[in-house]
């Protein structure tokens, strides 16, 4: 039998450009160190008990953090924190992400990023290998839920927009 076909990793970000997402900053901290990253790979997976998968990648330094602390937090960025999910998404050391930002604390003394439209905190229930990333599944153990502003989405590689009465233009997206 024929192996099936590989695609090219190209035309796979391109594939999943096309579904929209929500994006959030999932914290994690050790010896007294905030760690943190910008993901869009995010889900609930589970109602009871609540679950949420994170798929976070091998090769970023916070990682390993959540896997040996057992525990994360998460936001979900608002529409107008763009520059918190670039902030998050540098290679830099940790403490240059958290140079001047405020944060606040959850229960567990994680970060959570204040003007988040939600954040929650974690405990790790299992880790499972995916590829060039760890799927980390974690059972909700606090939920703040501090506005009802609208959510940062990223499509096609980019951020949707304002569109002047209330909603948002998503990227490459035709108006009606
Ligand atoms: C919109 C957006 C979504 C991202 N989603 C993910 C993700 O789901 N998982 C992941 O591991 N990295 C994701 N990244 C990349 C990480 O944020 C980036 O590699 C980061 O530098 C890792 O930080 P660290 O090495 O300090 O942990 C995303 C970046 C952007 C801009």
């Amino acid at each position: 039998m024929n192996p099936a076909p590989s695609v090219e990793p190209a035309l796979f970000r391109r594939m999943m450009g096309r579904w929209p997402t929500g994006v959030a900053v999932v914290t994690a901290r050790e010896h007294g160190t905030d760690h943190g990253l910008t993901v869009n790979a995010l889900l609930s997976v589970s109602l009871d008990p609540p679950t949420v998968l994170a798929s976070l990648g091998v090769d970023a330094d916070s990682t390993p953090v959540v896997e040996r602390t057992g525990r994360f937090a998460a936001s979900f960025l608002s529409a107008d924190q763009r520059a918190l999910s670039e902030r998050f998404a540098r290679t830099v050391p940790s403490e240059e992400k958290y140079r001047g930002l405020a944060v606040d604390r959850t229960p567990g003394g994680l970060a959570v990023l204040p003007g988040a439209i939600a954040r929650f905190e974690c405990e790790v229930m299992s880790v499972h290998p995916g590829g060039d990333h760890r799927l980390v599944l974690g059972e909700v153990r606090w939920i703040d839920l501090p506005g009802e502003g609208m959510p940062l989405v990223f499509h096609r590689g980019s951020y949707a927009e304002p569109d002047g009465v209330g909603g948002l233009r998503l990227p490459g997206a035709r108006p009606p």
